[in-house]
């Protein structure tokens, strides 16, 4: 089981977009996927116009059982919402101690999924500790220009304090440009220098496209609501890169040893 956190702490770089269209592409691929959102903003439900039940506020502070949070959103593809009330969870886990591991704890048990992706919101909060915490693999999706490159190394150091601080392993395995545009100078020269940098992780981009910023409108994925533009193109072929990375990064993972790998994080947590 894969778990993948798409994340960037700055804001309208593409996290909520490529979440969802990584999601559904890997259900089309007959991938079993839970998508996930810790974000308040609840975008993932909104984008999929999906009328929430129990949510990830429910699951974290209010002990609903896993199951009850879990919805099947379509074929080979559940989700666990968020909404608004989110952002009460971030408070009440500010103040308690060893909080970073809720999300691990909760959702120790979870199995038969090929790929958890968890969307985030534009910041360093706790709820987006708990995340990184839990998965194994971070996705940046990062725009190409000057001021989300800065941010993408910043994101770089972010992720490596919390992996320091914490005693994890989360991996960074892709970075996704995107809202890239060919005929504009400097997203040439940001993506050159990208793939420079991180020649080995680095994504084909993801082009500006009309299209993705339509389909939230009508509740659909990319691939529902346009498969032959731009962006179901761009996005297919990450979905194929993802699936491609398999070997490397696919850890068979019993149940058991997720429980091992969560208690050995437990216990770094409350030796620092
Ligand atoms: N490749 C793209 N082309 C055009 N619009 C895009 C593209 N990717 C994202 N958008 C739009 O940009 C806005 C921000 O994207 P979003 O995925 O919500 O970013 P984030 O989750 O990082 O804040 C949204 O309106 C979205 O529809
Ligand atoms: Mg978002």
């Amino acid at each position: 089981m894969r778990k993948i956190c798409i994340i960037n702490q700055k804001g309208g770089v593409g996290k909520t977009t490529t979440s969802i269209n990584l999601a559904a592409g890997l259900s089309r691929n007959d991938k079993k996927v839970l998508l996930m959102d810790m974000d308040a903003q609840g975008n993932v439900a909104a984008s999929l116009h999906y009328e929430s039940g129990k949510d990830m506020y429910d699951l974290l502070i209010e002990n609903a059982q896993i199951e009850e949070c879990i919805r099947p959103l379509g074929k080979n593809l559940d989700i666990i919402p968020s909404r608004e009330t989110l952002t009460k969870a971030d408070a009440i886990l500010s103040k308690k101690e060893n909080s970073q591991f809720l999300l691990s704890e909760k959702l120790k048990k979870l199995k038969g999924y090929d790929y958890v992706i968890v969307d985030s919101s534009p910041s360093l909060s706790i709820l987006n500790q708990n995340a990184l915490i839990y998965c194994d693999e971070a996705f940046i999706p990062v725009a190409t220009d000057y001021l989300s490159y800065d941010a993408l190394k910043k994101m770089i150091e972010a992720i490596m304090t919390i992996n320091h601080v914490f005693d994890t392993n989360t991996e960074i395995t892709k970075i996704i440009p995107t809202l890239y545009d060919m005929r504009n100078k400097i997203c040439k020269e940001y993506l050159d220098k990208m793939r420079n940098e991180f020649y080995d992780i680095i994504s084909e981009p993801i082009r500006v496209n009309s299209k993705l910023k339509e389909a939230p409108k009508y509740g659909k994925s990319i691939f529902a609501y346009d498969i032959k533009s731009r962006g179901a193109k761009d996005y297919t072929q990450l979905v194929k890169s993802v699936i491609n990375d398999e070997n490397k990064f696919n850890s068979a993972e019993s149940t058991d040893s997720v429980e091992l790998k969560s208690a050995k994080k437990t216990a770094g947590a409350s030796a620092s």
